[in-house]
């Protein structure tokens, strides 16, 4: 068997797209495996589900750190001591500093609750609700500085139903996402996923002609 990408997992909280990752790697052929996971919040529940699959975790508190800059070196040194290729955000709710993101240009990913460009930022089912769209979804995307804008990998959409709220949207999306984020970075440890744009727009050019001849 070929040799996995070793994967790093920041989390901030419940960890439910973790716990997508952690199903899809615990597959012997998936071509990658989970190496580590590293929490900036004490006691958030996605360290339990790391634990149950047997994966090492960390816990960095940012408010153990006089700066953004000096948490992410700790951040930093933790998963090159663990060997890891790849990052993978999975609902990290901190800022990254501009030196971490380019350390990792091409080799971080993060999972976002809209399509976009569509929708930035927070809140982003309520976002969807006020701005009245029928479609909404979930991005899975390489991280740049720029606030969730690098190279899209791929995405995952949703109807947006008459009569649905702030959570009902939420909850249909999440779902969505504990599907994609698998899919994405199974693209990616495949080398199937380049940072150049032209990439997705070439591979779903592809599905869409597929769609049509099937
Ligand atoms: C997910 O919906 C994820 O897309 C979002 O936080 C949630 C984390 O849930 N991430 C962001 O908003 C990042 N900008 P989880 O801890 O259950 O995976």
């Amino acid at each position: 068997m070929t040799k996995k990408l070793k994967v790093g997992v920041l989390i901030s909280g419940r960890g439910t797209n973790l716990q997508a990752l952690l199903d899809a790697c615990a597959d012997p052929a998936f071509p990658a495996g989970i190496a580590l996971v590293i929490s900036n919040v004490a006691g958030a529940a996605g360290l339990e589900r790391a634990d149950a699959a047997g994966v090492p975790t960390l816990v960095i508190s940012h408010k153990d750190f006089p700066s953004r800059e000096t948490f992410d070196a700790r951040m930093d040194a933790a998963l090159r001591a663990a060997g890891i290729e790849l990052v993978c955000l999975a609902g990290f709710m901190r800022l990254l500093s501009d030196g971490f993101v380019t350390g990792w240009r091409g080799k971080m990913i993060n999972i976002h609750p809209s399509l976009l460009p569509s929708f930035k930022g927070m809140h982003t089912h309520a976002q969807a609700l006020a701005a009245g769209v029928e479609q909404h979804g979930c991005t899975v995307h390489y991280v740049t500085p720029a606030l969730d804008d690098g190279p899209i990998i791929a995405q995952a959409a949703v109807p947006v139903l008459a009569g649905d709220t702030e959570e009902t949207l939420a909850a249909r999306v999440l779902e969505a996402e504990h599907r994609l984020y698998p899919e994405a970075l199974k693209l990616v440890a495949q080398g199937k996923a380049g940072t150049d744009q032209s990439d997705y727009l070439n591979r779903r050019g592809a599905e869409a002609q597929k769609q049509r001849e099937d």
